[in-house]
């Protein structure tokens, strides 16, 4: 089985800062040699062409794209510019771009159904938050953001899907693991019922060396998307090597 293991920048690093990771988690990667583990950082938009010009052991992903192709929509970033800089695809309604810049599902869809047309990749992350965990609301919220988010897609190979609790990112607890293995099983017998699709699953939230362990041993999923853990490129590759 190939693990994903995706580190998401989010607003962070200098081109410089961005280069010295790249070359420290590059090193790294090439010298395993491993072919069941595939790597992505998902960076901020200014670095993508320099950065999958002159690395390609890493696929090089943005964090967002517009939902728009193009026109008077003042500081968008489309996807023929991002294609134009040579990018593999998006992570796509992150709980930041949907929590501070109040993203919906209808935007996400959109933003998914251009990636689709582009024949490029979606990280579609979902997640309920403290309050609708509480409240007993979980399922039925993963369940409407994935339903919404993949109106009117066809073709599910291109995407993948993350599953973030919003109480997680951030904080350093991940969720309890039990809970965990609750949630994938919900998630691939809801895709599976839905679309007959065989889901590659992420999970992401406070993923630390320690986690990814528990992840791979207690687990099905297809491996983590992480944040403030990877920002160093040593800690980064520590939790590589801990896979
Ligand atoms: P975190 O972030 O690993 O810092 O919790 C994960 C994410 O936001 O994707």
């Amino acid at each position: 089985m190939k693990y994903i293991i995706a580190s998401n920048w989010k607003a962070n690093f200098t081109l410089q800062e961005a280069i010295d990771w790249f070359e420290k988690v590059t090193s790294y990667i090439e010298k395993l040699h491993s072919s069941n583990i595939r790597v992505i950082a998902a960076v901020p938009y200014p670095y993508i062409h320099h950065l999958s010009t002159n690395f390609t052991t890493l696929d090089v992903f943005s964090q967002n794209i517009s939902h728009v192709e193009g026109g008077a929509y003042t500081g968008e970033v489309t996807i023929s510019m991002l294609k134009s800089i040579n990018f593999k695809g998006s992570i796509v309604g992150h709980s930041e771009r949907r929590h501070i810049f109040n993203e919906t599902n209808e935007i996400i869809n959109k933003k998914i159904l251009l990636l689709q047309k582009n024949s490029l990749e979606s990280i579609l992350c979902v997640g309920e938050t403290l309050d609708e965990r509480k409240q007993g609301r979980t399922k039925q919220t993963i369940q409407q953001q994935i339903s919404e988010a993949l109106r009117g897609v066809t073709n599910f190979e291109l995407i993948t899907i993350a599953y973030e609790p919003v109480w997680a990112i951030g904080t350093g607890i991940p969720i309890d693991i039990n809970d965990l293995i609750e949630m994938e099983k919900f998630i691939r017998e809801f895709v599976l019922r839905e679309y007959n699709w065989q889901a590659k699953i992420l999970y992401g939230g406070s993923v630390d060396k320690g986690f990814i362990r528990e992840i791979i041993q207690k687990t099905t999923l297809d491996g983590a998307l992480i944040g403030s853990a990877s920002w160093n490129p040593f800690n980064f590759i520590d939790i590589i090597g801990n896979l």
